[in-house]
């Protein structure tokens, strides 16, 4: 039934109130969106559980909130200067602009999935019989797929890590890739485009370029010899931090999975050096946890290791989410060694080491990143959350019913309150009583306008777990039907148990158990 998931998810982002595109009425501005009314509250509820998890929950894990602008200097040390890049590429007839690495990778999926329709119809053909290994081991076509992947890959990897981009268009030739809107192979040559934005300060001369700091990390490194000194933090430590960051995507046609401005959910964890490996398996367990809990489904994560580091990595892996476009990069995961502290170390020439009291030795730590986009992690979570299925009407006739099967905790409202009838001031008036009674506990939702079955409706669109009724009985016996979005069950329950019973139910202490 759920076909076309995607275009679903960005419809019903607008149409329920989760997402807008940034300046509608303008047309829009690319790759840039607002979160709606219900989207803020829920993207407000995830960043609570990731902070609450890191800070709350970790003796050893501190929270900051620095700036979006830093001292130009910081960028030329982090090396985001010089090798921010992405390889760009344009279609010379189309005018069509893509990233050189993506058109590769997309080529390699796309041949990976032909060698995996041949296993498929041979499985077909051969039944009980067939020996799928042994196919795989020598199946000419199947060899020849696989093979031409894993070369244009290495390839692409080798070029990029070399500086011959000359080489990935040598790979996009071979691979015979065209222009989806041309259908041509009209190619100018690979080069390299900076991701930075960059504005002027207040003297707007040429030396006073700002920078919008494309990635939180910073912030961070910065402040670590002030966080050592102030909060008497020793490694292994972590400092934690959630704000937005700016990159000029130079392909940005994903709805919020890549945006120029986004929002990231970054911890650096300090550690002695030597110890680097324990704790990248440990964040890379830690993490992917976290996403099981969350309710992600273990079918749809997987890590990925990379092969093309970034400029500040010793290893690297992605947590990537099964979005309904494919599996994606949903989480970063990186052991950045001494890279950042030593850069801002010699640029600055302060010390940014540790005195370790019991050996007598300084040293600069190394750095184990866990780095999510809020933006990334709150379209997995809609779109592991969205779900049809038919439901019998007021009528017994079968109806579509749309449902966000969030988990209660960051479901955006917990509970709506809702009278039978909307003509009737004593149902009305008591049902404003039980709202202005349990709003304080959490966020709630009254509601009088359509029938009953349509508002129910409503609330299951976004992912309301508790719907609280007022009907004629309420007024006599003080009790109301509570009804709960996921099997749509009703029972009757006394007023006074409502806020026990949701707010048992909704509490991020569910989540960080
Ligand atoms: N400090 C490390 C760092 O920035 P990254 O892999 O470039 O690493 C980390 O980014 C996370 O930020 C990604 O896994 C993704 O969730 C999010 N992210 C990166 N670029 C993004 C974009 N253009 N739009 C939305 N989210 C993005």
């Amino acid at each position: 039934m759920i076909e076309k998931l995607f275009e679903k998810i960005v419809a019903h982002s607008k149409e329920c109130g989760f997402v807008y595109q940034s300046s509608e009425i303008y047309d829009g501005l690319s790759a840039v969106y607002d979160y709606a009314p219900n989207g803020v509250l829920l993207k407000n509820n995830l960043k609570e559980y990731w902070w609450k998890s890191m800070v709350q929950m970790h003796e050893n894990i501190v929270g900051i909130d620095s700036s979006i602008f830093m001292h130009p200097k910081v960028w030329k040390a982090s090396g985001h200067v010089d090798a921010f890049n992405d390889p760009l590429v344009d279609n010379k007839d189309s005018k069509k602009r893509y990233r050189a690495d993506q058109l590769i990778e997309n080529a390699a999926d796309k041949l990976i999935e032909k060698a995996e329709k041949e296993v498929e119809k041979a499985k077909k053909r051969f039944g009980d019989t067939f020996d799928e290994v042994l196919y795989r081991q020598t199946n000419p076509r199947v060899l020849e797929y696989i093979n031409k992947a894993n070369s244009a890959l290495q390839r692409m990897n080798d070029g990029l890590n070399s500086g011959n981009l000359a080489e990935l268009n040598a790979v996009i030739e071979e691979l015979e890739i065209a222009c989806e809107v041309s259908g041509t192979r009209n190619w100018t040559e690979v080069r390299q485009f900076n991701l930075m934005f960059s504005t002027q300060g207040g003297g707007a001369t040429s030396d006073d370029v700002l920078y919008l700091r494309p990635e939180t990390a910073q912030g961070i490194f910065v402040n670590f010899i002030n966080v050592v000194k102030t909060m008497r933090q020793k490694p292994p430590f972590g400092i934690a931090q959630i704000g937005k960051a700016f990159r000029n995507e130079i392909v940005a046609r994903q709805f919020i999975f890549r945006m120029r401005e986004f929002e990231q959910m970054e911890m650096q964890f300090f550690i002695k050096p030597g110890t680097d490996k324990e704790f990248y398996e440990f964040w890379k367990q830690k993490r992917i946890d976290w996403h099981l809990k969350l309710g992600s489904k273990a079918e749809n994560l997987r890590f990925h290791d990379h092969e093309n580091l970034a400029h500040y990595a010793s290893a690297a892996t992605d947590i990537q989410f099964k979005f309904p476009f494919g599996f994606k990069e949903l989480e970063g995961i990186h052991a950045r060694g001494n890279f950042d502290l030593s850069a801002h170390q010699e640029m600055t020439g302060k010390k940014l080491q540790y005195f370790d009291p019991e050996t007598k030795e300084s040293y600069v730590p190394h750095v184990v990143e866990t780095s999510v986009g809020a933006d990334r992690l709150f379209l997995a979570v809609l779109s592991q959350a969205y779900d049809e299925e038919m439901v019998p009407d007021a009528n017994g006739k079968n109806e579509l019913r749309v449902v966000l099967r969030l988990h209660p905790s960051i479901a955006p409202i917990k509970c709506a309150v809702l009278p039978l009838v909307k003509n009737n001031e004593e149902l009305t008036t008591k049902a404003k009583a039980i709202f202005n009674q349990i709003r304080h506990a959490f966020v709630c939702e009254y509601d009088e306008k359509d029938s009953i079955g349509r508002r129910y409706r409503r609330q299951d669109e976004i992912g309301t777990p508790f719907c609280i009724t007022i009907d004629h009985e309420t007024l006599t016996d003080n009790q109301v039907t509570i009804r709960y979005r996921d099997n749509m069950r009703q029972e009757r329950i006394a007023i006074e148990q409502v806020e026990r019973i949701v707010s048992e139910y909704v509490d991020m202490k569910n989540l960080l158990k």
